[in-house]
């Protein structure tokens, strides 16, 4: 496979080197180029150097961005041509959303094409019976919740970067976030796709049927695959109804062991929408540069944000009784419940904002799961091993511990260059992954494998797994031009 002149090939991820090291961005050659704007318009095709670094990039701080081109397709044609163009020229393409992603999948490091989905942002068609939406990959997810929202109807797949990713992305990515305990991941609201796969076929897959068992469902194949099988372009998902008076609770715990006890006691008694957990220095770290206040007086170590609905009056009264209950077993030291929607909001963002405020630090990432019932033994693991490998960095602890996913953050202090920095966590890395494997859990529960985790993929996914998806790869991209290097 080449890019569009010649190849420059930066450093891969699981070999020794970690390094950002700067690649030299490619031209694309003039024959290519024209055919490009004969199938989009020569404005849809960017080259200048602003429009290279932001789409050449995710919220990753590894790679440096060195994409030849971006195009703007506006219409399932536009990507069919595009692809077909990038077989017949041998041009890889790096399909690109919101570029929210935090793995490095949407990175263009090498002088591919970014081929974005910006244009493509319009809701097709609205189904009340079906309570269905027919959109075109490039929405924005908030702007998709929005439009739910205004039809009486909930989108319920919410993360922190809901405004500014794209339903696109969260579908190649099967995105999660902080209602996967309640509604599941993104996987379970695509009712139907519409993609170009890398041979430049278009697919209409499972057309927004409930019921449809004839045979493979390449749907799910496409969902979480990273962009490296096909072009999502357009998605028909599916709609509940809105919550009804959600609460939100945020609790101050004295231990790790506590975060459970409390989970498995409001579990055991109330329908949750949300089960969160963060750390004292991760509130520490919002406290400092977001405008907002702690949950209350008293700092705890740990803290568990629940969301609940108030569907009949005496569910409040239970969530009392339940605090009361968890004071008295001295798992919880202190609490508080939202009163309103504005109060509900921000004790979220004490939450929410951990991710984007932890990113002046350049942190590493990880994002790891085993089953609920495995977490004590193996939280008490993954303390023991950051305590012991980490002894000079600061650990920041959140995530969903609801539903089993741990993210651990790793600081990168001042003194150390980001090269350095990334060397010695990477070192560690194989440990944590050791430990994943030996509690039988993912390393990477809901960020993609992309560049960052595939050095690690084989301590989830046995060596028969990644050889039939190399094999499902080919089938669906023969050429290898959809995101070359990523996953697999
Ligand atoms: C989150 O849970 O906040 C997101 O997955 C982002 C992150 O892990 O930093
Ligand atoms: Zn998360």
């Amino acid at each position: 496979m080449v890019t569009c002149a010649t190849r420059h090939y930066g450093p891969e991820m699981g070999s020794s080197t970690f390094l950002s090291i700067p690649i030299e961005s490619d031209s694309m050659d003039k024959n290519t180029l024209q055919q490009l704007h004969a199938i989009v318009g020569e404005t849809r095709v960017l080259t200048d150097a602003d429009s290279l670094q932001s789409y050449g990039l995710d919220r990753t701080t590894v790679w440096t961005a060195a994409p030849c081109a971006v195009v703007l397709p506006g219409s399932i044609e536009e990507v069919q041509a595009i692809v077909r163009l990038a077989n017949s020229e041998d041009l890889a393409i790096v399909p690109s959303g919101g570029r929210t992603g935090l793995s490095g999948g949407a990175v263009a490091k090498s002088g591919e094409l970014v081929l974005a989905l910006d244009r493509m942002n319009k809701v097709l068609d609205f189904n009340a019976v079906d309570r269905s939406l027919t959109c075109q990959a490039g929405i924005i997810t908030q702007q998709l919740q929005e439009y739910a929202e205004e039809q009486g109807l909930f989108y319920p797949v919410d993360f922190a970067s809901a405004g500014s990713s794209q339903i696109g992305g969260n579908i190649a990515t099967n995105a999660g976030g902080i209602n996967v305990i309640r509604y599941g991941m993104t996987r379970d609201w695509v009712l139907g796709l519409k993609v170009v796969t890398g041979n430049g076929d278009i697919l209409e897959l499972n057309r927004g049927l409930i019921k449809n068992n004839t045979g493979y469902d390449f749907r799910h194949l496409f969902i979480g695959s990273e962009g490296t099988l096909g072009i999502i372009c357009e998605a028909t998902m599916r709609l509940a109804p809105p919550p009804k008076d959600p609460a939100v609770l945020v609790l101050g715990v004295s231990d790790f062991p506590a975060i459970m006890d409390v989970l498995k006691t409001y579990s055991g008694a109330l329908t949750l929408n949300a089960f969160e957990f963060f750390s004292d220095l991760a509130l520490d770290k919002v406290l400092a540069h977001q405008p907002l206040t702690a949950p209350f007086e008293q700092r705890t170590p740990y803290y568990a944000l629940l969301e609940f609905e108030q569907t009949t009056p005496e569910v409040l009264d239970t969530a009392m009784g339940l605090f009361e209950n968890c004071v008295a077993a001295g798992w919880v030291l202190d609490g508080v419940v939202s009163q309103n929607i504005s109060q509900a909001k921000n004790l979220w963002r004490l939450r929410e904002d951990i991710s984007e405020t932890l990113s002046f630090a350049k942190p590493y990432k990880n994002d790891i799961s085993v089953q609920v019932s495995q977490m004590p033994d193996f939280i008490r693991a993954v303390d023991d091993l950051a305590s012991q490998r980490y002894p000079d960095f600061e650990v920041v602890w959140y995530g969903h511990i609801g539903d089993g996913n741990l993210h651990l953050n790793i600081l990168k202090p001042d003194e150390l260059s980001v090269e350095e920095f990334n060397q010695q966590c990477s070192s560690v890395s194989v440990e944590v992954s050791e430990l994943v494997q030996a509690f039988n859990g993912s390393v990477s529960a809901e960020h993609g494998i992309g560049l960052l985790k595939k050095p690690y993929l084989s301590y989830t996914r046995s060596e028969t797994e990644i050889s039939l998806m190399r094999q499902m790869k080919s089938l669906f991209d023969p050429k290898g031009i959809l995101n070359p290097g990523k996953l697999i």
